[in-house]
């Protein structure tokens, strides 16, 4: 089934920081379990804001088997969605959002020796997979590395000190601040590539060892945590990361390849299989993507980022070809296998089917 929005209201607003708020959703009964979740995963809202329909992707915090789902916003400078959910939300109000996505996943009972890196907001998955691990399964051990520039800035500080006491033996929690200075010299500064290995050179942390090592905040860190501990000898399977935003920016999307085209100039036929129906369209320009075309033609397709982050607008290709401008979440045996990002392929064939079916 594909992501759908449904309407929920929002039955809670908290504080985390002075620019970051947990907002938290409880679905009807009635929706019979659609948002049931993995840890790691998120949930995309929409707004028509401005008169433009508008959507974020966030990450769950709560842990899984809650019947409560809360999200982790922080306010990000020019960030339409976020200063809206900053200014204008509030407890009672409904709000569209979609089922959970997402395949930055950690399953309670697969992973008993978690290491998750994060900084700044990209805490919100961890939250998830720390307590449903720690809570699902007694065996299971986590050890968070928590980035940010001071104490202020620590976003769900309190839960943390929470998990810490209760979980003594099993969770490790250590906390490193850019922008002010702890009295042990190893917790400051930033999470690059030296920090991992001087971490680990004091036995603060183990990546050889842990059976998953989960990564989210800045595509530049992920990069440089992932490069260090495959260095390390861990292996790239045992490694999962989360981007949303790449450290490039959105880059302007290149100019059409000559195959885009000629067969734009044709008009494309298009296909698409979403939950067992199959409708059709033409596609006449190659600047669009798939995704812009149908949207045109009022197809609703799943999207969220727009920008080939989140995957939730994966699907296969079972006819015909297309080009991606850019893929920041496909595998590689993914892209082997066929998948592709709607809001980034062109068609370079002059048919084509995506079936979002496929899985
Ligand atoms: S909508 Fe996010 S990758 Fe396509």
């Amino acid at each position: 089934m594909a992501p759908t929005f449904h309407t929920l209201k929002i039955s809670k607003i908290e504080d985390l920081t002075s620019d970051a708020k947990a907002i938290s959703f409880v679905p009807d009964a009635r929706l019979n379990g659609a948002y049931q979740f993995v840890p790691g995963q998120y949930l995309t809202l929409r707004a028509d804001i401005d008169g433009k329909d508008t959507r974020r992707s966030y990450s769950i915090s709560s842990p899984v088997g809650t019947n409560e789902l809360t999200v982790g916003i922080r306010h990000v400078d020019e960030g339409v969605f976020s200063s809206f959910a900053m200014n204008d939300l509030s407890v009672g109000q409904d709000l569209q959002v979609m089922t959970p996505d997402g395949r930055f996943t950690a399953n309670v009972g697969d992973v008993k020796d978690a290491l998750l890196i994060a900084a700044g907001s990209g805490i919100t998955p961890m939250m998830s997979i720390a307590q449903s691990l720690l809570e699902g399964d007694e065996e299971a051990k986590v050890t968070l590395v928590y980035g940010n520039r001071e104490t202020s800035s620590i976003m769900f500080r309190e839960q943390l000190e929470f998990l810490k006491d209760r979980y003594m033996d099993r969770f490790t929690l250590i906390h490193l601040l850019s922008r002010e200075d702890q009295d042990v010299p190893i917790l400051n500064g930033r999470i690059d590539g030296e920090k991992v290995k001087s971490l680990t050179k004091t036995g603060a942390i183990d990546p050889a060892s842990s059976d998953g090592i989960f990564v989210c905040g800045p595509e530049e860190m992920i990069n440089v945590v992932r490069t260090t501990c495959e260095e390390m000898g861990v292996e790239k399977s045992k490694i999962h990361f989360e981007l949303f935003t790449p450290a490039d920016g959105q880059k302007p999307r290149k100019a059409p390849t000559k195959e885009m085209l000629e067969a734009a100039e044709q008009g494309v036929l298009v296909e698409i299989i979403l939950d067992g129906t199959k409708r059709s369209f033409k596609l006449t320009d190659a600047n669009e993507s798939v995704l812009e075309a149908a949207n045109k033609h009022g197809l609703e397709l799943p999207f969220s980022c727009k920008g080939g982050m989140c995957c939730t607008c994966r699907c296969k290709v079972a006819k015909g070809s297309a080009e991606m401008a850019v893929n920041y979440s496909l595998e590689p045996w993914e892209i082997e296998a066929g998948f592709t990002l709607a809001c980034q392929a062109r068609p370079t064939s002059d048919n084509l089917t995506l079936d979002f079916d496929e899985t």
